[in-house]
């Protein structure tokens, strides 16, 4: 099967669905997006949700952006959806095709095989997305193995396969930089007046609202106060930064020198995904100046 690539009239969304996307935060985000800065860099970058916004509004003319993330299985459907999306929407195809529940867990458990990285990349980057569309809440969970493991969602009718999702992030992410990396390591190419927007797994506010296992190395306390150093850091080469996190006061302390701003997100607030309302939650600039 092949699709016409009429990917003018395609508005770039992410097409991936991820826990802890930053759809309902979009207003609040881009009123603090710089008026004017050199690169951009989104290094937790998940499902994206700010970048294709700041694309479909044009915000990025001629600038380098550098996309990140620690999560190997997505930035590998990254690199497919900006290099092979027609390879991969023939995938796609497939697996809406053949979705039912027996499917689901078979697919589910092909990580478990050894030959499992061998996989095309255009099978794996179809796979991830067919899990992110029809797995439980969009949520990313691996367990100490590494192997993903959450159940089936209740979709009557998932959107797994389509094709102006894929041709519109495909043409947003034509000459991003796309990379596997620790957060750390992709910031080190920040520099004055370039823009980064980090939207870390969040601190949780309580003992039930533990969204933070993206992978199977949790974030930890330690992992915020290592982030909280970095965002010093690169706040010294004057690099503006923008962070998401969770109201906590131990949040608060940590970046207790920089403008703390607080906002309502309308999400779920815990692992179960029965609790959705307004939540406080708070973004960290080193743009503003503090109250
Ligand atoms: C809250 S999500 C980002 C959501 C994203 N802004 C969106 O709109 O979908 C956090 C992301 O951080 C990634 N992550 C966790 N630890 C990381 C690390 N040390 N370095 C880079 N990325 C990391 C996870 O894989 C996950 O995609």
């Amino acid at each position: 099967m092949t699709y016409p690539l009429k990917n003018e009239i395609y508005y770039p969304k992410p097409f991936v669905k991820w826990a802890g996307g930053k759809r309902g935060l979009l207003n609040e985000l881009l009123k603090r997006v710089p008026k004017n800065f050199n690169s951009y860099f989104e290094p937790f970058v998940g499902g994206g949700a700010l970048f294709f916004e700041m694309k479909k509004k044009g915000l990025f003319d001629g600038k380098q952006i550098y996309l990140s993330d620690k999560n190997e299985e997505l930035i590998n459907a990254y690199k497919v959806v900006r290099d092979n999306p027609q390879k991969l929407l023939n995938e796609l195809w497939i697996f809406d095709k053949d979705h039912s529940k027996e499917f689901y867990y078979y697919i589910r458990g092909l990580d478990r095989n050894s030959d499992f990285k061998q996989l095309r990349d255009e099978y794996k980057a179809a796979r991830f997305i067919y899990l992110s569309k029809t797995c439980f809440n969009g949520l990313y969970r691996v367990n100490q193995q590494g192997f993903f493991n959450v159940p089936i969602g209740s979709y009557k009718n998932p959107q797994i396969c389509s094709e102006e999702l894929i041709f519109g992030a495909h043409k947003a992410l034509q000459n991003v930089n796309i990379s596997c990396s620790c957060y750390a390591e992709a910031l080190k190419f920040a520099k004055k007046d370039d823009f980064a927007y980090l939207d870390p797994p969040y601190y949780p506010i309580n003992k039930t609202s533990n969204f933070t296992s993206y992978d199977k190395d949790n974030f930890l306390e330690k992992d915020q106060r290592e982030l909280a150093d970095v965002f010093k850091k690169i706040s010294q080469v004057e690099c503006f930064m923008l962070e998401s996190n969770s109201d906590t006061d131990f949040i608060k302390e940590l970046y207790e020198e920089f403008l703390i701003e607080f906002i309502k997100a309308d999400r779920y607030i815990n692992c179960k995904g029965n609790g959705r309302g307004k939540i406080q939650e708070v973004l960290i600039s080193n743009t503003g100046t503090k109250q």
